[in-house]
């Protein structure tokens, strides 16, 4: 089923739990995700990332396929637009949001002061809002945007209260120890900083970088107030070494859906391990 991100991020927050939050570059990801969440039983998010829709050069095939795999999924579904830093792509997504099927968004202005972050944020919360979406943002810099593993700032409790507060942002994105585009699971999350700013701040928080953090690390994280979890490198690595395997061993297939099929079902099967690990047992 086709759900709200409210939804999603409100059942998992009334159960103590997240909501695992996806990235999808491609179509064949995007089926695998729905397919291992299924299997697992529980309700996630596809997210598609700026730069993803750049590498399909428009927004709408990708978001239009992932909101029928939605609609078609045993399981609640969201589409969510990541790290959107873009205003004219918000401005084009905002204009068929009903119809693409897309529940919230993530602005990204967190390269920004503080107080241009806040002023970039209320304006965009304020025009998603009227359309009825959820909105995150992110305080504090997440590293490795760029592949590097920056160090990053880390979010401030009472800042993220009072940036929460002028901008009326519905989630948070919070930097605290992980970091993008890791392929080990070696950050260290400062999991007392996630307490302290979760007691602070009135909104969800979101863990980025997450495939950065071992699984016993992403559980505490979860207990200590993170409500999404966004993984992306991950998956990206479990289904290129499937299929760069696959290739190896049929060195004369050509038809992708000989040589991908290693590829789908590892990212299902990592998707069905990640979603038991972050989602509440009860909901499985
Ligand atoms: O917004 C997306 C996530 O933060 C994914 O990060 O690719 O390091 O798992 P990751
Ligand atoms: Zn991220």
């Amino acid at each position: 089923t086709l759900s709200s991100t409210r939804a999603l991020v409100d059942d998992a927050a009334e159960r103590g739990g997240a909501v695992p939050a996806f990235n999808v570059i491609t179509l064949d990801q995007a089926e695998a995700i729905v397919e291992g969440a299924s299997s697992a039983g529980v309700g996630v998010l596809l997210q598609v990332s700026e730069n993803a829709i750049r590498w399909h050069r428009s927004p709408e095939p990708i978001l239009a396929a992932c909101r029928e795999l939605a609609a078609a999924a045993p399981v609640p579904v969201g589409l969510h637009l990541d790290h959107v830093e873009d205003r004219d792509l918000l401005r084009r997504v905002f204009a068929r949001a009903g119809d693409l099927g897309v529940g919230s968004i993530m602005f990204d202005a967190s390269t920004l002061d503080y107080e241009d972050n806040v002023e970039a944020t209320a304006a965009v919360v304020a025009e998603a809002h009227a359309l009825g979406l959820w909105v995150e943002a992110e305080l504090g810099e997440i590293g490795g945007k760029d592949g590097a593993h920056a160090p990053g700032v880390r979010t401030d409790p009472d800042e993220a209260r009072a940036f929460a507060e002028a901008t009326d942002v519905d989630g948070l994105a919070v930097a605290v120890g992980s970091s993008h585009a890791m392929r080990e699971q070696s950050a260290a999350v400062d999991i007392a900083l996630v307490r302290r700013i979760a007691l602070r701040v009135p909104v969800p928080l979101v863990l980025h970088g997450s495939s950065g953090v071992a699984d016993d690390v992403v559980r505490e994280a979860v207990e200590a107030g993170i409500r999404k979890v966004n993984v992306g490198t991950a998956l990206n690595i479990a289904a290129t070494d499937a299929l760069r395997s696959a290739l190896a061993e049929q060195p004369g297939a050509i038809d992708p859906r000989k040589y991908s099929r290693s590829s789908r079902d590892a990212t299902a099967a990592l998707v069905a391990h990640l979603c038991r690990i972050i989602a509440p047992a009860a909901s499985a």
